[in-house]
């Protein structure tokens, strides 16, 4: 006989435990453990035994992959969904989830595949008004909203499509199990359902599901591991600018970076982000600096600026905008520190422009350059970009895959480039080789002198 008991799962990272605790024992939230009733699993049936082969035989999968004729989601994916593959698709509401899934299967659908969207949040008639905006009214694209997936299923008989989207994971539910749509039960067990469905049929499954404003795979946290691909789509929601990004993939690299750009028409790929950075970049203004960054396996310019300010308040403000806080602290008592560029009685404000989020120490040193630019009220040379992550004792050290970078500013145009002493060189780009914040800002024509005459 089977017996139904309680256990408590974690939101955050799907941990169970027999009791409920105030801290998640795995990864240390707090109030995250919610009841949950275990299903009762059925007795495993004894399956035929497989025969092992010579790994050489074995076909690859992924041999035929689905473009969906979007470059930038194609990028990310390696070439495109694979089929029996589930691919969840994460991001913050309004970032744009359904409008690039719809308009994904719109082209896949004019390419002649069969797609199924099942809305489960939003009515027929609204799918259609935007599918109308974004182009794709194409008659191989079925739309059926329903929020049961018992009908999901039979839609799929029905229907027969090679691919399914689910809009979104959270409010499908099935009302055999217990809790509520959007709990962890019924997420992780909808999904595990349909994770069987795409193996058993070579469908190809997308999920949409939402995350916190933390980042955190609300609910769904424990389908990670369920399925084969995460996407993660984010972006500033001030900005036009998103992301997309693989947390996971088992089909390919997860290092490559989808850009879009959210305009009228839906997302807009965008081929060279590098370019599109810098186009309202105004050469001649202390306090800023160019610097190639690394987003995955991207490189991409992003222009970094300071500014500051004399402060009347007891506490200076600093302000890091796309930029982390606590290593801009630290960047700013290293030039007080080590360089003799003094900040304690002034507002600093530092930004990468553009809504890019660098979290790499590889810009450390176009940071640094920018604040000193800035505090001294001298511009920096507008040909030139700066590479290097800076140490605590004002040294210069290495940023990863310095070539790449040095390579994709030398294709924008930038004729030199500040880096530390050990950078091997790349054609097309002059090195300026330096060990140190101190000599970086004397190479770039900031010295300290000009801040005391300044001030
Ligand atoms: P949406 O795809 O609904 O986001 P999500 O599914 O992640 O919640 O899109 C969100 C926003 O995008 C919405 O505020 C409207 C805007 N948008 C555009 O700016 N242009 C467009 O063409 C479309 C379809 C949406
Ligand atoms: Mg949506």
């Amino acid at each position: 006989m089977t017996r139904t008991r309680v256990r408590h799962s974690c939101t955050d990272c799907g941990a169970q435990t027999p009791r409920w605790l105030g801290r998640c024992p795995e990864c240390g939230a707090w109030n995250t453990l919610v009841e949950e009733v275990a299903i009762p699993q059925a007795r495993a049936t004894s399956s035929p035994m497989p025969t092992a082969v010579s790994i050489n035989l074995i076909d690859p999968i992924g041999a035929q992959r689905r473009p969906t004729g979007v470059p930038e989601l194609d990028r990310v994916l390696d070439g495109g969904l694979v089929p029996g593959s589930v691919t969840l698709l994460v991001g913050e509401p309004g970032m744009g989830k359904s409008t690039l899934m719809l308009q994904a299967l719109g082209r896949m659908a004019a390419d002649g595949e069969r797609c199924l969207l099942v809305s489960a949040e939003e009515s027929c008639e609204q799918v259609r008004m935007r599918a109308d905006r974004l182009g794709v009214l194409e008659p191989s694209l079925l739309v059926v909203s329903d929020t049961s997936l018992h009908n999901v299923l039979a839609q799929v008989d029905a229907v027969a499509p090679d691919v399914l989207a689910i809009d979104s994971i959270q409010t499908v539910h099935d009302p055999d199990l217990p809790g509520s749509p959007g709990s962890v039960t019924q997420v992780r067990e909808c999904a595990q359902r349909l994770v069987r469905l795409a193996k058993e049929r070579g469908i190809s499954v997308v999920l949409v599901g939402h995350v916190t404003k933390d980042g955190q795979l609300a609910g769904p946290r424990a389908l990670e591991h369920v399925v084969d691909t995460v996407l993660q789509f984010e972006g500033d929601r001030h900005h036009a600018l998103r992301m997309l990004r693989a947390l996971k993939h088992r089909f390919g690299s997860t290092h490559e970076l989808g850009l879009f750009e959210m305009g009228e028409v839906g997302l807009i790929d965008v081929p060279d982000p590098s370019a599109l950075f810098l186009t309202d970049r105004r050469a001649g203004l202390p306090g800023s600096i160019v610097a190639p960054v690394l987003e995955g396996a991207r490189p991409l310019l992003v222009e970094v600026q300071a500014l500051v300010n004399s402060s009347t308040a007891p506490m200076p403000r600093r302000s890091a905008q796309g930029l982390e806080s606590s290593r801009l602290a630290m960047l700013l008592a290293v030039l007080d520190a080590r360089a003799g560029v003094s900040v304690a009685d002034v507002d600093v404000y530092a930004s990468v422009a553009g809504g890019v989020r660098v979290i790499e120490a590889g810009a450390d040193l176009a940071v640094a350059i920018a604040v000193a630019s800035a505090r001294i009220g001298v511009a920096v040379p507008d040909d030139l970009v700066a590479i290097g992550e800076i140490g605590l004792g004002g040294e210069l050290r290495q940023a990863g895959q310095t070539p790449r970078r040095l390579a994709e500013a030398a294709r924008l145009g930038f004729r030199r480039a500040i880096v530390p002493a050990s950078s091997a060189g790349v054609e097309g780009i002059e090195l300026i080789r330096v060990g140190s914040v101190v000599e970086a800002l004397a190479a770039v024509g900031l010295s300290v002198d000009q801040q005391r005459a300044a001030s």
